[in-house]
C-alpha cells in the first residue's frame, strides 16, 4: 500500500513512516530487521527534509518559449518517490524526476528528436540520504543536480549494476550512437553528491559519472568512493571521460579506484582533485590542453599517466596525448609523481606530451617524473618551482640590417625555439595574484549554507517581475538590485527577463539566478549604434570598492543590439576574490527568444558584403575597466554558431563584434571558460597589469573570410582594436583573434587552446592545417608569459609586434600544435 504518493504521509506519520522504511527495505540485514527509536528518527529528519534554504526556498521558476507554460523547472527526487534509505530501489524516482518533460532525450529518438534544447531543463533536487540505485540515471541535455550541501547525499550504485556510470549525461544507442554530439553537449552542473561504486566489485568498470560534455558543464563538490586495491586489476574508475570540448571542475574527492579520473577531451580545466588511495590518480588519454591546479594525491601508486598505448616508444603507433599543465599541487606517499614518454630528442609529434610543471611539491613522491621503462626524468623528494617538457620560445628584440630597406639597422622581434626537458626558474608572480598560501588565489562559487530563506529575495514574487520574455523587467530588477544588502541574495527565479534600458548594479549585492534564467537586452535605438555603443549591465561606477558575487545567469540579446556593451564591471575589489563571477554566461543568438536562429542561416555561397543588420548581437561581451579587479570562473561567451533550439541546428551567421576585453591593472583572475566567435577577438588585454588566466579557449568566426573580421564591426581605435593592417590584403590573417595583449605587463597565462577549424564554413582548410594566419597576437608589452599554448588551424601561432615568431609545422602535436612557452621578460 505504501504507493509513491504514500511516501508524502511518511513525512508526517511515524506509524506509517515504520509502515513504509519495512515495507520497502527490499535487501534486510539482520541489523534492519527491528528500528531502533533513534534510527526511525533520523529518517524521519531526513525525509522532513533539509534545513538548506535550497530545500525550502519557494519555487517560481518558469520556462518562458516553452509551449507548456505549466512546464516544471525544479524537481525533489523525494516528490518521485525516492526513499533515500540505502535499501529501496530508488533508481525509478531519479529517472522520473529527470524525465519529467517533454525533455530533449536526443539525436535518435523517434518522436522528439533532439540535440540540445535551452526550453527544457531540470534541476534535480536530492535531498540528504544514501539512493540505491541499479541503473545509470540519464540526465537529459540541460540537466543540474544538486545534492543537499549541508548533508550530501550517496548515490550508491548495487552489486549487479552493469551500466557505464551511475549518472550519464550522454548515453550510448548502439555502437558510437549518441544521443549528443560530445562536442555540444552543454548546460550541465552536477553538486553536492557522493558517488559510491564500492558495490560493484574491483573488476566493474562502472564509473561514479560518464562526463562526456563541453563548455558551461561543472562537476563541483563531488566525493568519488571506490574500492582501494592498488594494481592494475583494479578497473573502478570516479570519473569516465572519452571526449567533448569542455568544461570546468572543482573540489572533487576521489578515494580508492584503479583510475580516479580517466579522461579524454579536446580542453578542461581542473582545480582542487584530491585523489586518495588510488592506484593512478589520473589517466590521460587524449586530451589537446589540461589545466590541473590544486590536486593532491595521497598514497596513490602514480599520480598521473600520461603514457599512451601506442607511444612510439612503448610500441607502434603515435600517440594520441595533447599537452598538460600541473600547478599548486602536492603528491604525499606516492610511488610516482607523473608517467611520460616525452623525449625531446624522438617525440612525435614532436609536441605530444608537452608538460609544465609549476610549484608542485614532489617531496612526498618516490620519483616525480619518469619514463615508463624507468628511466628516471626528474627525481622526487622536493619542491619544483619549475619544470617543462616541450618547445619554449623567449622572445627578445634583435638588431637587424635591412638591405632592401634604405640600408636601416632596425630592432625587430625573435625568438629561437629551444626544446625542455628539464628544470627552470619561473617568474615570480605578482602577489596580488596569490593567496595566503602561495598559490596563485582561487575562491569556489559561494553556496550560502548558512542563509536561511528569508535571506533571498525573489525577482518574481517580492518585486513582480514577469520573467515571462516579453514584458519588459528593467525596473523590477533594477529595485531588486537597488534593495537588496550583502546579507541577501538577490534571486533570479527560473524566467526570462528582458531590459529595455541600461541597469545598475550598486556594490555588496550577491545575485544568483535558478538555473541559468536568461536576462535578454531587447534590440532598439538605445544599442543600435556600433560606432557609440552603450553599457546594458554596468558593475559599480569606476572608482568604487566592495563586493559583488554573480551566479548561473545567462545573458542573451532579443533582437539586434549592436551597439550593446552587455557588461562593463568596474568595481575593485574589497578582499582577493570579493568581486566574483561564477558559471555566469553570455549567449548570443541561437536559441528560442533571441529572434536569432532561421533568419540567420549561413550562407556560404554567397559572397558577403553586407553583413545582415538582423542578425547583430553585442559590440562587446565583457568590459573589465581599468579599475576593476574580477575573479571570473566557468564563464562562457558564446556568440552561437548553430541553432540549439530547433532542428535541424544549423549553423547560423551571427555578429559579435569583441569578446572579453580586459583593462584593469588590478589582479584579474579567468579561471576556465571559454569566449567563442565574435569577429574582431575573443581575449582581449589591453593597457593591463597583473591578469592570470587559466585557461581559456576561443574558437575564430566560422564564416569568416567570408567576409574578414573587419566587415561587420569596424576597428575602432579608441577601443584598442586590432585593426589588422599588418595582413596587408591577405584575408585569413583578417580573422578573429583568439587571443591579443596590447600595451600590457605582468600577463599570465596557464594554458590557451586557440582553434581556427574553418574557412567560410568549410573545414578541409584543416587537412594543411591552415585555416588562418594567427591565432594570437603581443604588442608593446612585456612580462607576458603564455604557458601551454595550443593552437588549431593557424600558421602562425604566436605574433609579436606583427612579427610571426612561432611557426606550427615546428610544434605539431596530436591533432594541432602546442607550445610548453611563449614569453617576452
Ligand atoms: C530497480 O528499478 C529499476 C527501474 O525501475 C528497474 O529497472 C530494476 O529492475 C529494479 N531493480 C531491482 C533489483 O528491483
Ligand atoms: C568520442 O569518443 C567516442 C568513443 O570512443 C568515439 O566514437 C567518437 O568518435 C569520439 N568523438 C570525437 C569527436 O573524438
Ligand atoms: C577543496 O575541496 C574541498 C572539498 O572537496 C573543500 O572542502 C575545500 O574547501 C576546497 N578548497 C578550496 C580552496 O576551495
Ligand atoms: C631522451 O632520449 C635520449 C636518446 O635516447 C637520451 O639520451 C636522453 O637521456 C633522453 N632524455 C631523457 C630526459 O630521458
Ligand atoms: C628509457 O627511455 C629513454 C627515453 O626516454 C631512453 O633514453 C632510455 O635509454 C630507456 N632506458 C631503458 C633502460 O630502456
Ligand atoms: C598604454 O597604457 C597606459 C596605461 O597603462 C596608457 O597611459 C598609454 O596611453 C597606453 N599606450 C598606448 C600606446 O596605448
Amino acid at each position: 500500500m505504501c504507493q509513491q504518493s504514500i511516501y508524502q504521509r511518511c513525512f508526517f506519520n511515524l506509524i506509517w513512516s515504520i509502515a513504509c522504511i519495512i515495507h520497502f527495505s527490499p535487501v534486510v540485514t539482520s541489523e534492519d530487521t527491528y528500528f531502533p527509536v533513534e534510527k526511525v528518527e533520523k529518517l524521519l529528519e531526513k525525509r522532513a527534509g533539509s534545513p538548506w534554504w535550497f530545500a525550502n526556498i519557494a519555487r517560481h521558476g518558469t520556462v518562458p518559449f516553452n509551449s507548456d507554460p505549466n512546464y516544471v523547472l525544479y524537481r525533489n527526487v523525494a516528490d518521485y518517490g525516492a526513499v533515500g534509505d540505502g535499501h529501496a530501489n530508488d533508481t525509478q524516482a531519479f529517472l522520473d524526476a529527470f524525465f519529467l518533460g517533454p525533455r530533449c532525450v536526443g539525436q535518435f529518438d523517434p518522436v522528439n528528436p533532439c540535440q540540445s534544447s535551452t526550453i527544457q531543463p531540470a534541476i534535480v533536487y536530492v535531498p540528504p540520504g544514501t539512493y540505491f540505485l541499479t541503473n545509470r540515471i540519464i540526465m537529459p541535455y540541460n540537466s543540474i543536480i544538486i545534492g543537499d550541501a549541508l548533508d550530501m547525499p550517496t548515490l550508491k550504485a548495487s552489486a549487479d549494476f552493469n551500466d557505464i556510470a551511475i549518472l550519464d549525461p550522454d548515453p550510448y544507442v548502439s555502437g558510437n550512437d549518441q544521443w549528443y554530439a560530445n562536442q555540444n553537449n552543454f548546460f550541465r552542473q552536477v553538486r553536492n553528491l557522493i558517488l559510491d561504486t564500492t558495490n560493484t566489485g574491483v573488476s566493474s568498470t562502472v564509473a561514479g559519472v560518464h562526463w562526456q560534455v563541453a563548455q558551461a558543464t561543472s562537476l563541483q563538490n563531488l566525493v568519488f568512493n571506490m574500492i582501494v586495491s592498488k594494481d592494475e586489476n583494479n578497473k573502478q574508475q570516479g570519473i569516465f571521460m572519452e571526449n567533448g570540448s569542455g568544461g570546468f571542475m572543482r573540489d572533487l574527492i576521489f578515494n580508492g579506484g584503479g583510475i580516479g579520473f580517466f579522461l579524454g577531451n579536446q580542453q578542461f580545466t581542473s582545480t582542487n582533485l584530491t585523489f586518495n588511495n588510488c592506484y593512478k590518480g589520473i589517466r590521460m588519454n587524449q586530451n589537446w590542453l589540461w589545466s590541473f591546479k590544486d590536486i593532491t594525491f595521497n598514497g596513490c601508486t602514480i599520480g598521473i599517466d600520461m603514457v599512451q598505448a601506442g607511444d612510439p616508444s612503448i610500441g607502434p603507433g603515435s600517440p594520441s596525448l595533447g599537452s598538460a599543465i600541473l600547478a599548486d599541487s602536492t603528491f604525499i606517499n606516492t610511488d610516482t609523481g607523473i608517467v611520460s614518454t616525452y623525449n625531446c630528442s624522438y617525440s612525435k609529434p614532436a609536441s605530444a606530451g608537452t608538460l609544465i610543471v609549476d610549484n608542485v611539491d614532489f617531496t612526498g613522491a618516490g620519483i616525480a617524473i619518469r619514463n615508463p621503462n624507468g628511466t628516471v626524468i626528474l627525481p622526487g623528494g622536493s619542491v619544483v618551482a619549475g619544470f617543462m617538457a616541450g618547445n619554449v620560445y623567449s622572445a627578445q628584440y634583435a638588431q637587424r640590417f635591412f638591405p632592401n630597406h634604405d640600408n636601416q639597422t632596425c630592432y625587430v622581434p625573435q625568438a629561437i625555439p629551444s626544446c625542455y626537458q628539464e628544470a627552470y626558474t619561473p617568474p615570480t608572480k605578482p602577489a596580488g595574484l596569490l593567496g595566503p598560501n602561495g598559490k596563485v588565489f582561487d575562491r569556489a562559487k559561494p553556496a550560502y549554507d548558512d542563509f536561511t530563506v528569508s535571506q533571498f529575495i525573489s525577482a518574481k514574487v517580492d518585486f513582480g517581475c514577469a520573467g515571462d520574455g516579453v514584458a519588459d523587467d528593467s525596473d523590477c530588477l533594477q529595485n531588486l538590485f537597488n534593495s537588496v544588502n550583502f546579507n541577501q541574495v538577490a534571486y533570479i527565479d527560473g524566467g526570462a527577463y528582458v531590459v529595455t534600458k541600461p541597469i545598475f548594479i550598486k556594490p555588496n549585492i550577491r545575485i544568483m539566478g535558478e538555473g541559468w534564467p536568461k536576462i535578454m537586452i531587447k534590440g532598439g535605438s538605445f544599442w543600435g549604434d556600433k560606432a557609440n555603443p552603450e553599457v546594458a549591465f554596468t558593475v559599480g561606477n569606476k572608482g568604487d570598492i566592495g563586493k559583488l558575487e554573480m551566479q548561473d545567469i545567462v545573458f542573451e540579446t532579443q533582437g539586434p543590439t549592436p551597439g550593446a556593451i552587455v557588461m562593463e564591471w568596474n568595481l575593485e575589489e574589497d578582499a582577493q576574490g570579493s568581486a566574483g563571477m561564477w558559471d555566469v554566461h553570455w549567449r548570443m543568438g541561437g536559441s528560442a527568444g533571441t529572434l536569432m536562429q532561421e533568419n540567420c542561416i549561413k550562407t556560404p555561397t554567397e559572397v558577403l558584403s553586407v553583413a545582415d543588420p538582423n542578425c547583430f548581437t553585442a559590440f562587446l561581451l565583457l568590459h573589465i575597466t581599468e579599475t576593476a579587479s574580477l575573479y571570473m570562473e566557468n564563464n562562457w561567451g558564446w556568440v552561437a554558431d548553430h541553432e540549439l533550439d530547433q532542428l535541424p541546428n544549423d549553423q547560423l551567421n551571427i555578429w559579435n563584434g569583441r569578446g572579453l576585453l580586459i583593462e584593469s591593472v588590478k589582479p584579474v583572475w579567468v579561471v576556465g571558460g571559454s569566449f567563442e566567435h565574435s569577429q574582431l577577438y575573443n581575449y582581449q588585454v589591453a593597457n593591463a597589469k597583473n591578469v592570470y588566466m587559466s585557461h581559456i579557449q576561443s574558437e575564430t568566426a566560422y564564416m569568416q573570410d567570408n567576409p574578414i573580421a573587419t566587415l561587420a564591426y569596424p576597428p575602432q581605435a579608441s577601443w584598442d582594436d586590432p585593426d589588422f593592417s599588418f595582413c596587408q590584403g591577405l584575408t585569413k590573417c583578417v580573422k578573429t583573434f583568439g587571443l591579443r595583449i596590447y600595451n600590457s605587463t605582468y600577463v599570465y597565462i596557464y594554458g590557451a587552446g586557440l582553434y581556427s577549424f574553418f574557412q567560410n564554413y568549410d573545414s578541409s582548410c584543416l587537412v594543411p592545417h591552415s585555416c588562418q594566419t594567427n591565432a594570437a597576437s603581443i604588442e608593446l608589452s612585456e612580462a607576458v608569459y603564455v604557458y601551454g599554448l595550443y593552437s588549431v588551424g593557424h600558421d602562425n601561432m604566436m605574433l609579436m609586434d606583427q612579427t610571426p615568431l612561432v611557426p606550427q609545422g615546428d610544434n605539431s602535436n596530436t591533432f594541432g600544435e602546442s607550445i610548453a612557452l611563449f614569453e617576452y621578460e
